[in-house]
């Protein structure tokens, strides 16, 4: 086939499977097999694309159609403008999260600061804050072995090693290894989809592991754990930005309250709804 009439052939399929953007993601798809990028389409379109690229495409564009998630099968994903590894067993880095992420840039004001990325994944929090503080320390725990493996790889590809110190564990475990009054801030986007929910997620979200998602029957079993285990663990004036879900700004604003930390706030997102909270510990 030639690459127009794979290219039409592509979007009419990922069109058919209601997938709501089938032209970009064709786009995506044939810059990863065939290499060719948009600009260079046109001057291509006419010629045969090879039948070994063409035979794999078109297998990711019937995966791709089967609800398969875009980011598995590119290999890859950006997040603020960091190129991260992602697969199977890792949790897909979202836009969400750079709403966590930029309120903690704003309320940070130290130089050279400890951090902690609680429940790290693929790294995308971790590595971000890396570009943007070079000089700080970081830490970044995770328990899968799975999102282990590419947080660790993320670190390394994206020049981070001597930022950021990876923690393999559980993180109602791992808090026993500081001080109190050790981190200037903790950042973090838990798993926080109630248990019962988790079913009725959408057929990408399924693909990916359920330990990211799953916040236990209240989906709060994670902001629990960190109010009372990490909270401590923050200097006086630390701070503390959570993603949370769009319908838990209220809860999460009210545990950490009761944990006593100050300045609580809820940070929308574009579309309006309660996407972070952050907090200042007094
Ligand atoms: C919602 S994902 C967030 C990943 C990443 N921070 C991001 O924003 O893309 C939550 C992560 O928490 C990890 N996790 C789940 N339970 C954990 C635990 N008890 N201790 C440490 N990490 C855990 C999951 O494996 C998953 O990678």
């Amino acid at each position: 086939m030639t690459y127009d009439e794979i290219i039409r052939t592509a979007v009419k399929a990922l069109e058919y499977s209601g997938n709501e953007s089938p032209e970009y993601e064709v786009r995506e798809l044939t810059k990863h097999f065939f290499g060719v990028s948009r600009r260079d389409l046109y001057a291509v379109r006419n010629k045969q694309a090879d039948s070994k690229t063409e035979n794999a495409f078109f297998e990711a564009v019937r995966k791709r159609s089967e609800g398969y998630p875009l980011q598995y099968i590119l290999g890859s994903w950006t997040f603020m403008d960091c190129e991260l590894e992602v697969g199977e067993g890792v949790l897909i880095p979202r836009d969400d999260t750079e709403v966590c992420v930029r309120a903690f840039r704003e309320m940070l004001n130290v130089s050279s600061p400890v951090i902690i990325d609680l429940c790290s994944g693929s790294g995308a929090i971790a590595v971000s804050l890396a570009r943007s503080y070079p000089d700080a320390e970081i830490f970044a725990a995770e328990l899968s072995d799975d999102a282990f493996t590419y947080l660790e790889r993320n670190v390394r590809s994206n020049g981070a090693e001597a930022i950021v110190r990876t923690l393999k564990g559980d993180i109602s475990e791992l808090y026993q290894q500081f001080e109190d009054g050790f981190f200037d801030g903790i950042i973090s986007n838990p798993p926080y989809i109630r248990t019962e929910e988790l079913p009725h997620l959408q057929k990408e979200v399924q693909c990916e592991p359920a330990m990211a998602l799953d916040g236990g029957t209240d989906g709060l079993m994670f902001y629990r754990i960190i109010c009372e285990k990490w909270l401590p663990k923050l200097k006086k004036g630390g701070i503390v930005s959570f993603e949370t879900g769009e319908d838990q700004g209220a809860q999460v604003c009210s545990l950490l309250e009761k944990s006593g930390a100050a300045n609580v706030r809820i940070v929308k997102d574009i579309s309006g709804l309660d996407r972070t909270v952050t907090a200042v510990m007094q």
